[in-house]
């Protein structure tokens, strides 16, 4: 067993040793390391995993949105050449097991089904085209189903849900009085479509068991808790389940929970005593693994003639599944962003047949923003005042709806920024009024924000005496970089160059990680491995008979005096120890969020009414940045999903039955290269105390929010045209 460095974030911490370190890594646009493994298709992915005997699942969907299911007739799909068995006593846990909600024990043999596409039943077979072409012969009979299928004409039977991240309801003030006394105000819906994450890699898990432990290699997101829930859904301990998930194609919500595919490998693993693998078909993943849910919001702003805002409105209402608890916290950035006595965020959720809600990019400001955002850009101009002024006039000193500090906060100054950068000077001032040729002119501005939060998250470090560091824990990278930050904070930390560090990720064996969600990855994970390295500072500086302020680590040497030892020659046989962060009190006692300020020029054809995005400006302040070049690629990537938000992306569903009509790539329209500008991202300098020992802060959630809803103003800029149903698709413009 190692030693163990533990720091429970009651208080901020007084200093950084990554504020002396001289190593010059951490921060560094390096380009990610696992990337050439990646190139060159030697990065094994879950679904590439080789297994001996191994089967093939495929999914059987429900046709139906509501009713029991009568029967199941596989004899078709069973004299197809190659398939073995079609199993179907796992549809309860198939539902429960995925996020969303409280995962309910699991109940053998349920029969009820909640929306089309459902997965009910598994074909497994000797390949995936033969259990591809058993599972399109099996017919589902079921009974007629009593089912709503959507949220239009439904509004009154919204329902108040449990709290979730944020409360379901809150009030403080007056908000009518507030309204009816305002020199100014907005008040207007908007509305925001189901969406799906649309991760390039499929879900998939390929499960494998040795007697009655079970190993997954599936491409998840947060390990130690899927661990968790597929050995609830199975009803085994967590002890006897392991994950690995070495590399992973994206997430960005879709792989928080395990998903269909996974429960139904093992059961069918279990029953055949041979391993399965069940990847999703692209169509799958749209109808079967969690959608944002669309949204129906009310925003009510009150201002007087100087700008201020004295009332804040924001009442949402989304869809979920009967039972589930999750909800879009669509008034998330609405608690916090802007100062305001009267303030009333409410969400309520009608209950609909339409696929699982759950997590996707920034749950909650994504969508939220959009409202909020474009609200304040209608306040700016039933005030005549510019709108990045009115933001300004409104900045909180405290968080208005909880009276805390704010830890960092740095809106103000991305904005001012930004507005130099982008020649927010220049912009059109006249809506509708600025042409070049058949194409109308806007500008526009948004805010971006995004809560900060800390989870538990362990990591393992060791140094061994070839002077290496080893990097272990089950943090996932999606994409993102952790392979690439983990081992600049280790080399950082250890003063080795990065070649010298190998970071292991994405195991259940490893120390149990926070893994990649809701933007604490970076600053979870990095911050154990930070506390494990100080731990091995202090056993070099021991070993090195000099005090541990006195040592300074560089290009594999320790330093101290007139003293250059080999690292390797310090630690023996070699040393190890274990970081393990957890949340405490500061999550209580200050309010920790990211910000930033978008910035855009948007044309729109005059007659056609097409939307190009031409120029954008990001401006963000998130603590300490780990690496300039992931970090940038992260609020690329989020603007990326704020154009489609504004622009594209819908996920429709059928009126009649809820079904995802639009359930591929080709019809679910994602921006394309042609679709987004080059953008100037910047970061502003920042160091936040009371985030962690890094001082980071959450950065992969915040170039999302907001970033649609400037899109959608600069729009209005163009054209004189407010839209408030998303996606602004041409038709909505002519
Ligand atoms: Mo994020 S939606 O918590 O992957």
């Amino acid at each position: 067993m190692s030693d163990v460095n533990s720091l429970t974030m009651d208080r901020p911490v007084e200093d950084s040793i990554l504020n002396h370190t001289v190593q010059d890594v951490l921060g560094k646009p390096i380009d990610r390391v696992e990337g050439p493994l990646k190139v060159a298709g030697k990065a094994t992915y879950s679904a590439e995993f080789g297994f001996d005997r191994l089967a093939h699942g495929f999914l059987v969907r429900a046709p139906q949105g509501a009713g029991r299911i009568e029967a199941i007739e596989a004899d078709a799909a069973k004299a197809v050449p190659g398939v073995i068995d079609v199993i179907h006593d796992f549809d309860g846990f198939i539902r429960n097991a995925q996020q969303g909600g409280e995962t309910e024990a699991p109940t053998m043999g349920v029969r009820e089904v909640h929306y089309v596409g459902q997965p009910v039943a598994i074909v497994v077979a000797e390949s995936f085209e033969a259990a591809r072409e058993g599972a399109a012969l099996v017919t589902v009979r079921m009974s007629a189903g009593d089912g709503d299928f959507g949220i239009e004409g439904r509004e009154d039977e919204a329902e108040k849900p449990a709290d979730g991240m944020i409360p379901a309801h809150s009030d403080a003030g007056d908000l009518d009085k507030a309204m009816a006394d305002a020199a100014a105000t907005v008040d207007a819906f908007w509305t925001t479509p189901s969406q799906n994450s649309a991760a390039i890699e499929p879900h998939v898990s390929i499960a494998e068991w040795q007697g009655d432990r079970l190993t997954v290699h599936g491409a998840y997101q947060m390990l130690s808790s899927d661990r968790q829930q597929l050995a609830d859904a199975l009803g085994l301990e967590e002890e006897q389940v392991r994950i690995v998930a070495r590399y992973v194609g994206g997430g960005f919500g879709s792989k928080l929970g395990i998903a269909p595919e996974c429960v139904a490998a093992a059961i069918a693993a279990k029953q055949l005593g041979r391993p399965v693998k069940t990847v999703m078909t692209r169509q799958q993943v749209f109808e079967a693994t969690v959608r944002r849910s669309d949204t129906h919001q009310r925003l009510r702003l009150a201002a007087d003639g100087d700008g201020r805002l004295t009332g804040i409105g924001h009442e949402t209402i989304v869809s979920n599944l009967e039972g589930e608890d999750f909800f879009e916290p669509a008034g998330l950035a609405t608690h916090f962003l802007y100062a305001g006595a009267n303030r009333r965020v409410t969400h309520d959720i009608v209950r609909v047949n339409r696929t699982l809600s759950g997590s996707m990019r920034a749950p909650g400001e994504a969508v939220g923003m959009l409202a909020l955002e474009n609200a304040m850009d209608e306040l700016a101009e039933a005030l005549d005042i510019d709108p990045v002024e009115l933001r300004r006039i409104n900045e909180p000193e405290q968080d208005p709806s909880k009276d805390i500090p704010f830890s960092s906060r740095k809106l103000a100054e991305c904005l001012d920024e930004g507005a130099a950068a982008f020649g927010w000077e220049q912009r059109n001032r006249t809506p509708g009024g600025l042409r070049d040729g058949d194409w109308l002119v806007g500008h526009g501005v948004a805010a971006s924000a995004r809560s900060n939060l800390l989870q538990p998250s362990r990591a393992r470090v060791s140094v061994t005496p070839e002077g290496r560091a080893i990097v272990e824990t089950d943090m996932t990278d999606i994409g993102t970089g952790s392979y690439t930050i983990l081992g600049q904070i280790a080399a950082e930390m250890l003063g080795l160059p990065i070649e010298a560090v190998e970071v292991r990720l994405g195991d259940t064996d490893f120390p149990p990680a926070a893994g990649s969600g809701g933007s604490w990855g970076a600053g979870s994970s990095g911050s154990s491995v930070y506390l494990a390295c100080e731990a091995l500072r202090a056993k070099i500086a021991a070993s090195f008979d000099a005090e541990a302020d006195g040592l300074t680590l560089k290009d594999g040497h320790a330093i101290a005096g007139n003293r250059r030892v080999p690292l390797g020659e310090l630690v023996g046989e070699g040393i190890e120890a274990e970081g393990a962060i957890e949340p405490g009190e500061m999550a209580e006692k200050v309010n920790q969020a990211s910000y930033g300020a978008h910035f855009c020029e948007v044309h729109v054809h005059a007659v056609t009414g097409e939307v190009r995005v031409k120029r954008w400006t990001g401006v963000f302040a998130a603590g300490r940045i780990l690496n300039e070049k992931t970090a940038r690629s992260q609020c690329i990537g989020g603007i990326v999903f704020g154009i489609g938000t504004a622009l594209t992306e819908e996920l429709v569903h059928d009126e009649r039955d809820g079904k995802c009509v639009n359930r591929d790539l080709a019809e679910y329209h994602v921006p394309v290269h042609a679709d987004v500008p080059h953008m100037d991202i910047r970061f502003l300098v920042e160091r936040d105390a009371a985030a962690n020992p890094l001082m980071a802060k959450g950065i992969g959630e915040l170039g999302i929010s907001g970033a649609g809803a400037a899109i959608v103003n600069a729009i209005y800029n163009a054209t004189g045209v407010r839209v408030r149903s998303y996606p602004v698709t041409l038709d909505k413009l002519i």
